[in-house]
């Protein structure tokens, strides 16, 4: 037996040494691990145990320089109370409010980005733009992106892959329309939603605490119609039980998710006082300081805090 394997040893290191090249092939490298970057400046410090309640404000297409410093100046003269708070701005804005800001914990967000590190793409910014400009955290899978921009599955997966490895907070969203609710389609649309954005996320999955997503029923956005807190209480209990097959349910515990859609300071705080609620991703009721801040005080209040 073992002069056979001799035999058979000195036949294979004869082929190598005749076959040209072939010796010199050097072993296949194991790939580098592709763990998540360190967090850029901007990004939101972690604080970890129980969930940290989040409340953001999306200021989708609005303010200008001197409205966003007014905001800033009046927002920070309010206590907020232990809830994590982030402001996504347009772009431009992000230096201004990055210029203006005195409280290193008030988190500054983007609202989109293009998911490659430089080139032509005109129009667009990369990650390391966003994270120069002072962002730490940006809003991804966004329906008014799906539908306005035409934003597919399969981007909305390569930019939460690369926002994640990039060390950036994601803020990702999904939400059923309302023809889908009166189909009785919510969950399957949640499930396909997360499936295909999640798809990219592969291990090592970044502390679950830098992920953040937000169930924004797109019947309810700017509506002035508001899920109930027991339908969006049910949705993101959902939506948790997901992450938990995903990941597991001790990270799943950890991950917030936020209400989004006509949240302002009169619902807040019955929505907030439900246990998957972590919070809220805010567009017109943040737009002016007073109104943001009740609502932070609100999901404080809610949540026990401080
Ligand atoms: P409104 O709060 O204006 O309904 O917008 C919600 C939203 O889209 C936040 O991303």
């Amino acid at each position: 037996m073992s002069d056979l394997r001799t035999h058979i040893e000195q036949l294979v290191r004869q082929a190598l040494q005749e076959l040209p090249g072939l010796s010199s092939l050097e072993p296949a490298r194991s790939e580098p691990p592709s763990g998540p970057l360190p967090a850029p400046p901007g990004a939101p410090v972690l604080r970890f145990g129980k969930r940290v309640p989040l409340v953001a404000a999306n200021w989708k297409m609005n303010q200008l320089s001197a409205s966003a410093r007014a905001f800033l100046t009046a927002l920070e003269g309010h206590d907020r109370l232990g809830v994590q708070t982030v402001i996504c701005a347009p772009h431009v804005l992000l230096p201004v409010l990055a210029a203006a800001r005195r409280q290193a914990d008030l988190v500054l967000g983007a609202q989109n980005f293009y998911p490659e590190p430089a080139g032509a793409f005109t129009g667009e910014h990369s990650l390391d733009m966003l994270a120069d400009a002072g962002a730490g955290a940006v809003i991804i899978g966004h329906s008014e992106r799906r539908t306005l921009f035409g934003e597919a599955d399969a981007l909305v997966a390569r930019k939460l892959s690369t926002a994640v490895a990039r060390g950036f907070m994601p803020i990702f969203c999904i939400g059923e329309n309302l023809a889908e609710r009166q189909a009785g389609a919510t969950f399957r649309v949640l499930r396909n939603q997360l499936v295909a954005g999640l798809s990219g996320l592969l291990p090592p999955f970044p502390e679950p605490e830098r992920l953040v997503f937000a169930y924004e029923p797109i019947w309810a956005i700017g509506t002035g119609l508001t899920a109930t807190a027991e339908q969006a209480q049910e949705a993101i209990s959902f939506v948790r039980e997901r992450l938990a097959e995903k990941f597991s349910y001790a990270y799943a515990e950890k991950v917030r998710v936020l209400y989004g859609g006509s949240a302002n300071e009169k619902n807040a705080a019955e929505l907030a006082a439900k246990p998957d609620i972590d919070g809220f991703l805010v567009g017109n009721a943040s737009l002016q300081a007073a109104t943001f801040a009740a609502i932070i005080a609100r999901t404080a209040a809610s949540k026990g805090r401080p």
